[in-house]
């Protein structure tokens, strides 16, 4: 059979609310022209972020009812350390309520200020915390990854020989880790192979400097690597999972992504050392090591969640039905960051609308209408996302135009991303129309969340 369906039934479900081009638009205007400002009750198909916003399965709910609240020693720790110490290879595991606790607790342990962490993109948050704590974060991404247009299989591989390069030019020390990030969010959702987390292992060996993932999307990336890196077919995602954290020292892990948790997170690592130290931090802010700012039901359900995200007809399914929409998209002559990877599609908002230009955020432009028009929320990652306003007031645009349209995993059928491609295809068809933003209003730090904006006219 050609037809790759969904392998579960649907037992539970959510309405949706319809509504009106119209209704949309009155939203938008009062919520500032900003998406991440509209009730999420005004959205009809809500692609703003596939995290936290899976669906989980009978058996987790059945979890969630099982669950240990015990302060200390609950069992639903033994069980969320046994499944992910038997998914990394890493005997410490550190629970956190999310990705960006761990990144926290992590960073502090291990950076000082005025170093310097390589990778091939940081996520922001990643970023975000490393420069709290005084420490630069430079990417350095694969140069196939700069043309979106490529079809190359591991555009979220990191760029090793600038790695060399960057590494031999500081004086030892200074950069106390390596994080590669799989699937590299910031740059379309592409995986990292085998082979290059290899060779990043081999010279961070090499100058003595632990590599570190980022493994929020662990299981897509193992997934992709499987149907992607000569060779790898033959063995099981959760192998090449194995794999993948085999050659790392520990890893940061957000749970609300492929953990299939609405909240929650960890961090495992091979060094006792470390792990004690880390768990000392965790008493401070998170909670008991047993629990981690988490409760008892939801480390039951985070357990079972990540054994079922290495379950192959789903991540079969899940990198169908992702490619599925990519390749419509392109039928419509939507430009797409290709090929697609695991969570979501990235339109090239520059590719599609030249005729606005980047500090016109062509980006915000396209996500805008795609709501009026079809009740669709995606989210920017351009010059509003992360462009940089100087001192002065002058505008700096980013290097691209993205638009994420991120697709929450076991939540919408085809039905659904048949609607986003034609809304979408329709939008394109009328690019012509679409005019730029400008920002009206804007906090000094991660302006993309609250700015206020309005239609060029
Ligand atoms: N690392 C990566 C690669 C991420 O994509 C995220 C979150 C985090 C870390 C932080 O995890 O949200 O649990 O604190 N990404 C979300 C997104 C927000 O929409 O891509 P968190």
């Amino acid at each position: 059979m050609r037809t790759i369906i969904e392998p579960f039934k649907i037992r539970a479900v959510e309405p949706i609310r319809m509504s009106t081009p119209e209704r949309r638009r009155t939203t938008l205007e009062e919520a500032g022209w900003n998406l991440f400002r509209v009730p999420a009750d005004e959205v009809t198909i809500d692609l703003l972020t596939d995290s936290g916003t899976s669906a989980m399965s009978a058996a987790q709910w059945a979890g969630i009812m099982i669950g240990d609240e015990s302060y200390a020693g609950s069992r639903s720790f033994f069980r969320f350390e046994a499944t992910i110490a038997s998914i990394t290879g890493y005997p410490h595991v550190i629970p956190v309520h999310q990705g960006r606790a761990g990144e926290r607790l992590l960073f502090s342990a291990l950076c000082r200020p005025g170093q310097i962490v390589f990778g091939n993109t940081h996520f922001d948050t990643t970023r975000a915390n490393l420069e709290a704590l005084g420490v630069e974060a430079v990417d350095l991404p694969c140069p196939a990854a700069l043309d979106t247009g490529s079809n190359d299989p591991f555009k979220g591989n990191l760029d090793v020989a600038a790695l060399e390069q960057r590494l031999s030019e500081i004086e030892r020390g200074r950069c106390p880790f390596v994080l590669v990030t799989v699937t590299n969010n910031s740059l379309g959702g592409q995986p990292v192979s085998l082979a290059n987390l290899r060779a990043t292992r081999a010279l961070c060996n090499r100058l003595g400097i632990p590599l570190l993932l980022d493994a929020a999307r662990f299981a897509e990336n193992a997934y992709l690597i499987k149907l992607r890196e000569p060779g790898e077919d033959r063995n099981s995602a959760r192998a090449i999972a194995r794999a993948m954290f085999s050659l790392a020292d520990g890893c940061l892990v957000s749970a609300k992504k492929d953990g299939f948790g609405n909240m929650g997170g960890f961090v495992a690592v091979r060094d006792a050392a470390l792990a004690a130290q880390l768990r000392t931090s965790l008493v401070l802010t998170e909670g008991f090591p047993t629990y981690g700012g988490l409760a008892g039901r939801d480390l039951e359900a985070l357990a079972i969640g990540l054994d079922e995200v290495l379950d192959e007809d789903y991540l079969k399914y899940r990198t169908a039905s992702t490619a599925y929409v990519g390749r419509a998209l392109l039928e419509r002559d939507v430009p797409i960051v290709c090929p697609p990877g695991g969570h979501a599609i990235y339109v090239d908002a520059a590719r599609l609308l030249p005729h606005i230009p980047p500090l016109a955020l062509p980006g915000q432009a396209l996500a805008c209408e795609l709501f009026i028009y079809g009740g669709i929320r995606a989210c920017e990652l351009g010059t509003l996302m992360f462009g940089r306003r100087a001192p002065g007031g002058t505008e700096y645009p980013a290097p691209r135009e993205l638009v994420r349209l991120a697709i929450p995993r076991r939540v919408y059928t085809q039905s659904h991303m048949d609607y986003v491609v034609e809304a979408l295809g329709d939008v394109a068809s009328e690019r012509h129309k679409l005019r730029g933003m400008r920002i009206v209003e804007q906090p000094p730090l991660l302006r993309h969340f609250t700015a206020r904006l309005e239609p060029l006219s």
